[in-house]
């Protein structure tokens, strides 16, 4: 049985049925189509999954879409404005801060909020800050050069 929901997601209102048991992972990616919030553990490992609901960070495999009735969502299809990349992507663009870019849609979401709380954060607040995101490929190094860029606002 389907319980209606009323979820906002990158400023548009979607007024559904969903299942009780659907992520809101699942929820964005299957039902909205929007598949830059990627799924690589779903057991809330990884951070692939990472959204803002309600202008926090969450991992969205640990979330039911029905507890995101009458929340608002922002995915990374969501953070660019008039197709400009957001200044925290072209950082990772800019200083190779990604690979096979498996993990990059969660860690922009993240670290958006991460300089959002702290502007001017250290190489450690910064690798702190991103411990709940996992990246098998690019060592972090240049993920913390990203994210310190964007912090100088030298790819703004
Ligand atoms: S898919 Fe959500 S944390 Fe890995
Ligand atoms: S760039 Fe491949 S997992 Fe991070």
């Amino acid at each position: 049985m389907k319980r209606a929901v009323t979820i906002s997601v990158n400023g548009v209102s979607h007024a559904t049925g969903v299942e009780p048991r659907t992520l809101l992972v699942h929820f964005l990616r299957e039902h909205l189509n929007l598949t830059g919030t990627h799924v690589g553990c779903d057991t809330s490992n990884c951070g692939a999954c990472t959204v803002w609901l309600d202008g926090m960070a969450v991992k969205s495999c640990t979330v039911l879409a029905v507890q995101a009735d009458g929340s608002e969502v922002t995915t990374i299809e969501g953070v660019s404005a008039n197709g400009e990349l957001h200044p925290m992507q072209r950082a990772f663009h800019e200083t190779h801060g990604l690979q096979c870019g498996y993990c990059t849609p969660g860690m922009v979401m993240a670290a958006i909020k991460l300089l959002e709380a702290n502007p001017d954060p250290s190489d450690a607040e910064i690798r702190r800050g991103l411990e709940g995101n996992l990246c098998r490929c690019t060592g972090y190094e240049n993920i913390v050069a990203a994210v310190r860029a964007a912090a100088s606002g030298v790819t703004v």
